[in-house]
Formats: C-alpha cells, structure tokens, sequence
C-alpha cells in the first residue's frame, strides 16, 4: 500500500519542476493527481513520460481567476472524486523597484503567490469539512524568513502565505484538517535558471559555496517531504512551517 492509496492529490503549477516532481510521486504512492497550469504542456509530457495516463486529470486553469478554478475544480472532481490533499505549488518571482512598481504588477505578484492558495483551498475546503478529513499543504519559500536584494516584494508574498496555513490551520483544526507549509531552499528547477541566468556568471558558483552541503536541492528531495506531509504519518502535524533548504537558514553571514 503506498502512503497515499486511494487519495486524490490537486497540485497547481504541477506541470513542471516542484509541482511536478510531487506529482510523480503523489501517483508513486498511490494518489490520483489532478494537475492546474496556465500551461498545460509540460503536464501533457509528465504524464506521457510517466505512463500514468487515466490517473492524472490535467486542466489548464490560471489561478489568479477564481471563476477558472472553480471550474477546473469541478471538472477534476468529476474525474476523481473529491479532492482530498491539495499543494497550492504554483509560483512567481519579483525583481521590482519598490519605487518604480504598479500597483498591478504588485497585484499580479500577491494574486499567484498568495491569494491562490485562498481561491484554491476555498473550493476543495467544503468536501473536506465534509469528510471531516483533509490536508492543504501551502509551497512558501525560505524567503518567508530571510531574503535578498532586489526579490522585492517575494518575500512579503511568501510571508503572507506563511500567515495564511497558520490562520487556515486554526480555522480548520476542528474539522480535522490540516494546514501546513514547506518552504523551500534553492532547488535545481526552470525558475531557478531563469533567475541564474540574469545573473553574473560566477553566481551559480557563489550559491553553492554558501550551501552547508555545498549544492542545492532536487525537486524530489522537496517533494518527498511534501508528500510525507500530506499524508497519514503526518497526522498531528499541522500550523508548521517546515524548511528544506540543506541547512542555508542555519547559517549566520561569514
Ligand atoms: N525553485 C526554487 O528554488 C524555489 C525555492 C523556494 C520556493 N519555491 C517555490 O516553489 C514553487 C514551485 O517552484 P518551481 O521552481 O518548481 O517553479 P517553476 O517556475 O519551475 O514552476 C511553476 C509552475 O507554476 C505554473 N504557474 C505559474 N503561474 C501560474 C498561474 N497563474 N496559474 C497556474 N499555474 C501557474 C507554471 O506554469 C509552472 O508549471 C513556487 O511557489 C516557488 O515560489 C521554489
């Protein structure tokens, strides 16, 4: 029996990197994934690649439009039944001028990173209540805790969302649900190359020699923590905060 037997696991921004390294082994374990991206190809290659055509729902929603996943919510329920864990995964970067932005790029930037996970968990939250069993895992950043130059405003964006899985945690201990957060360090995906790749080029060098363990992660070692965190054994686990970053947040400047 896998950890997630019978489960159906939603994943937004499932179709690459993070999202889809969770998806890959939500379905090792057993689960039924629905995938929402704004871009539905990557998705369509994970599942050919996979073979696990008939056990992922893919529908391609933009989760800044609440009327989108309303319907890509109902559609996956259609195909699997109600969902039962969900990972608001999806993501943005920001590299804006505090001074120079426009209140809808900031709008834009708070829209994915943290009103999403609202909009999301809002449409799964009634079948859960229901079922009086259910957990929401919520993919923040170590930015939550510490930042840098020029990410502005990411961090208040993974903040907030960090504020959000304690609020929800509370609202829906009662209901036996559970509300956590992962955050994640530098992990080896697309988003991390795009931004690299902006930088000078010794960048990828002097990020690794600030790492404990001198490398950055892989999505499968982010997403095998998401998934023990979604499932039974994590149980009384719920209002955390859980970092994977190889020991970066550990570390004091010098
Ligand atoms: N990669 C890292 O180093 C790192 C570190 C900390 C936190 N994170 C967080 O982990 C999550 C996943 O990161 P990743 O590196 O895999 O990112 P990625 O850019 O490789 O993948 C993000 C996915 O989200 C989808 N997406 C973006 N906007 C969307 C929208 N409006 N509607 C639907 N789908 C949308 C993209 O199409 C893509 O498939 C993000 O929330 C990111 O902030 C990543």
């Amino acid at each position: 029996m896998g950890r997630l037997e019978g489960q159906h696991v939603l994943v937004t921004g499932g179709g690459r990197g993070i999202g889809a390294a969770i998806v890959e082994m939500a379905l090792a374990e057993g689960a039924r994934a629905t995938i929402f991206d704004i871009d539905i190809a990557p998705g369509r290659d994970l599942v050919a690649a996979l073979g696990a055509e008939g056990r992922v729902h893919l529908a391609e929603v933009d989760i800044r439009k609440a009327a989108q996943i309303a319907a890509g919510h109902a559609a996956a329920v259609a195909a699997f039944g109600p969902v039962t864990a969900l990972v608001n995964n999806a993501g943005r970067n920001s590299y804006a001028d505090p001074v120079a932005m426009t209140e809808a790029e900031w709008e834009d930037v708070f829209d994915v990173d943290l009103k999403s996970a609202w909009l999301c968990a809002r449409a799964v939250l009634p079948a859960m209540i229901e079922a009086r069993k259910g957990a929401i895992l919520n993919i923040a950043s170590v930015h939550a805790d510490h930042t840098f130059k020029g990410y502005f405003p990411y961090a208040a964006a993974k903040s907030g969302l960090v504020g959000l899985t304690r609020s929800l945690a509370l609202e829906m201990g009662p209901h036996q649900i559970r509300v956590n957060a992962l955050s994640p360090g530098w992990t080896e995906t697309a988003m991390v190359a795009e931004y690299l790749a902006m930088c000078p080029p010794d960048m990828r060098e002097r990020v690794l020699d600030t790492h404990p363990m001198g490398r950055i992660a892989s999505p499968a070692e982010i997403a095998n923590c998401a998934v023990f965190m979604i499932s039974d054994e994590a149980s009384f686990v719920t209002g955390a905060n859980w970092r994977v970053d190889g020991g970066l947040g550990a570390r004091f400047a010098g």
